[in-house]
C-alpha cells in the first residue's frame, strides 16, 4: 500500500464547497471546488440544496485527488469544515431533506425567537449556551421546519427525521447514508445550534422540548478531533477515515494555531468572524459577543472562545457585482476604491440580516447614508471596504471590554485578506498590527490538523505550531482624530439601520 503522504479536508462553506489536499508540512497540493445555488425564496430568507451540496462534496473530493493524480491509498484521513448554523432536516429512510437548508443568514425565525423570548428577553438561554436567541442559530430553524413542513412534526415524532448542521449531512452522507449513515456532529458545530449545554456538552432537554425539537432527531456530539467513521459511499476517499470535524470559523482558529488563551483570528469570507481564544474557561459576554467553544481534541478539556459574528462583509461586494452591478469583478472593487481620496462622506451599512455582534438587532435594515451628487463609483466601493473594518472595530472594542486586555495585534485571513487597501484601513482603524500567514486557507487547514493529528499524521500540536509562518504585517499610520471621527460618522450610520423591518 502506498505511503500515506496527504490529509484531505472538505471546507463545505456558504457559496462553494472545496476540498483540499495538504501535504504534511500544511501546504496546499490540490484543490477542487464548486459553488452551489443561493436560494432567497423572500426578502430576508436565505436556502441551500442540500443534496446539491451533498452531489457537488462527491464531485469536488473527485476533482482535488484527479488533479495531483491521488487515490484514497495517498490518503491518511479526512477533516470536515463547515458554513454553520445552517440546518438540514432529511428523512433517514430515504435519505432525502424534507425541505432546503435554511442557511445562517436567513431571518424567517425572527418571529419565533421573540415567541421563545417571551418576558424572559433574548438572553433566556444565553447562560446555557452561550447565545442570545437570534434567527442566526440553528434550533429555530428546526422549529421552523417543524411547524412548516408539511408531515414533518408527525414524522420527527416518529423517529423518522435527523437534524444537522452541514458537518453532519456531509458526514452522514459520506458513512453511507440511508444505508447505516453515522449521524455525529462535533462539539463547536453543536455550540451554534442553542441547544447544547456549554459545560457538560450534551444537548439540554428542556431547551429542545421548548422548541418542540425531538431529542431522537439530534445527531451524537463528538470531540472535533477523533474517528468518526471511514468513507463508505461509492467512488472517491473509500475507506479513509473521517477523523476531523470543526465549524469553519473553529477551523481557521485552529489552522492560525490560536491554541493559546489570549490568541485571536478574524476571517474575511461571506461575513467576518473575530474568534478570541479563552482557553479552558468560558467567559461570558457583557459586550454583545458569543460564547462558544474553540475546539476539543479527543477526550481532552474543551477549549472555549468568545466570538464576534458579523453576517455581512465579502457578500457586501458579491452584492454590489450582482445586485448593482457596479463592478464585474470582486476584484474591482479595490481598483474603484482607490480611485477616490476618501469615501466622500458615504457609508454603507449592509444589515442585510439584521445586524449581528455587537449589536443582535434582527430588525435592522441596511442603509447607504451621505449620499450627494458628488457621491461615485468609488465612494461606495471605498464605503464598502470600510464597513468590514468599522464592523470588526465594533467587534474588537467588545472584546477588549469583556476580557479587560487590549488587543495588540490581529491575526487574519479568508478571501478579502489579499485587499491590501482593506487590510491598511483595517489596521489604521483598529489602531494594532494586522498580521496574514504564509497559508491563507487555515480554515480547511484547520479541519486537516483535526483530522491528522486524530490519525497520528501530526504528532502534537507543537508540530503545528512550528507551521505558521507570517506573510505579511499592516501597521496603523493614522491620527487618531481622524480614526475617531471616522469611527463617529459609523456609529451615527449604524443608527439609521434599527427598528427599520415591519
Ligand atoms: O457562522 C457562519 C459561518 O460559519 C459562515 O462562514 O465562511 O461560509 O461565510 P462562511
Amino acid at each position: 500500500m502506498a505511503e500515506k503522504k496527504y490529509v484531505a479536508s472538505i471546507d463545505q462553506g456558504t457559496t462553494s464547497t472545496r476540498c483540499m489536499i495538504f501535504d504534511h508540512d500544511g501546504n496546499v497540493v490540490a484543490v477542487g471546488q464548486m459553488e452551489h445555488e443561493q436560494i432567497f425564496p423572500k426578502a430576508g430568507w436565505v436556502e441551500h440544496d442540500a443534496a446539491e451540496i451533498w452531489d457537488n462534496t462527491r464531485k469536488v473530493c473527485a476533482e482535488a485527488l484527479a488533479n495531483k493524480d491521488l487515490d484514497s491509498d495517498d490518503i491518511a484521513a479526512v477533516g470536515i469544515t463547515n458554513q454553520r448554523e445552517t440546518t438540514v432536516v432529511w428523512d433517514k429512510k430515504t435519505g432525502k431533506p424534507v425541505y432546503n437548508a435554511i442557511v445562517w443568514q436567513d431571518t424567517r425565525t425572527d418571529p419565533i425567537c421573540k415567541e421563545l423570548a417571551g418576558d424572559d428577553g433574548a438572553d433566556k438561554y444565553k447562560d446555557v449556551v452561550g447565545l442570545p436567541l437570534a434567527t442566526y442559530f440553528a434550533g429555530p430553524k428546526v422549529m421552523w421546519i417543524l411547524e412548516n413542513v408539511d408531515g414533518a412534526r408527525e414524522k420527527a415524532e416518529a423517529g423518522d427525521l435527523l437534524f444537522g448542521t452541514m458537518d453532519t449531512w456531509v458526514i452522514w452522507n459520506m458513512t453511507g447514508g440511508k444505508n447505516g449513515g453515522v449521524h455525529v456532529t462535533d462539539v463547536t458545530n453543536a455550540s451554534r445550534t442553542m441547544l447544547m449545554n456549554l459545560d457538560t456538552l450534551e444537548w439540554d432537554e428542556s431547551i429542545a422540548k421548548d422548541m418542540g425539537i425531538p431529542m431522537s432527531m439530534l445527531p451524537e456530539i463528538r470531540s472535533s478531533s477523533e474517528e468518526y467513521g471511514k468513507v463508505r459511499h461509492r467512488g472517491v476517499l473509500r475507506g479513509v477515515p473521517i477523523a476531523g470535524a470543526l465549524g469553519d470559523q473553529q477551523a481557521a482558529t485552529f489552522g492560525q494555531v490560536c491554541f493559546e488563551p489570549g490568541t485571536a483570528k478574524n476571517t474575511y469570507g461571506t461575513g467576518n468572524f473575530l474568534i478570541l481564544n479563552t482557553g479552558e474557561e468560558k467567559v461570558m459576554s457583557k459586550n454583545g459577543l458569543l460564547t462558544t467553544v474553540c475546539y476539543r481534541i479527543g477526550d481532552q478539556k474543551p477549549v472555549y472562545a468568545l466570538e464576534g459574528s458579523i453576517a455581512v462583509t465579502g457578500s457586501l461586494v458579491q452584492w454590489l457585482r450582482d445586485n448593482l452591478k457596479l463592478i464585474k469583478d470582486a476584484k474591482e472593487v479595490e481598483k474603484y476604491a482607490k480611485e477616490v481620496d476618501d469615501n466622500g462622506d458615504v457609508y454603507v451599512v449592509p444589515a442585510f440580516s439584521g445586524l449581528f455582534a455587537p449589536h443582535w438587532r434582527s430588525d435592522a435594515r441596511g442603509v447607504v447614508v451621505g449620499l450627494t451628487r458628488f457621491a461615485n463609483r468609488g465612494h461606495l466601493c471605498r464605503a464598502a471596504l470600510e464597513a468590514v473594518a468599522y464592523q470588526s472595530q465594533e467587534v474588537v472594542k467588545a472584546m477588549n471590554a469583556d476580557s479587560d486586555v487590549e488587543m495588540t495585534e490581529l491575526k487574519v485571513d479568508g478571501g478579502m485578506v489579499v485587499n491590501e487597501t482593506l487590510m491598511q484601513f483595517q489596521s489604521d482603524i483598529l489602531d494594532v498590527e494586522v498580521i496574514r500567514p504564509k497559508v491563507n486557507e487555515t480554515t480547511a487547514l484547520g479541519a486537516a490538523y483535526a483530522a491528522g493529528l486524530a490519525v497520528g499524521f501530526w504528532k502534537d500540536l507543537d508540530e503545528l505550531r512550528r507551521q505558521w509562518a507570517e506573510d505579511k504585517r499592516w501597521k496603523p499610520s493614522m491620527e487618531d482624530d481622524e480614526r475617531q471621527r471616522l469611527l463617529g460618522r459609523w456609529s451615527q450610520a449604524v443608527e439609521r439601520t434599527l427598528d427599520w423591518a415591519e
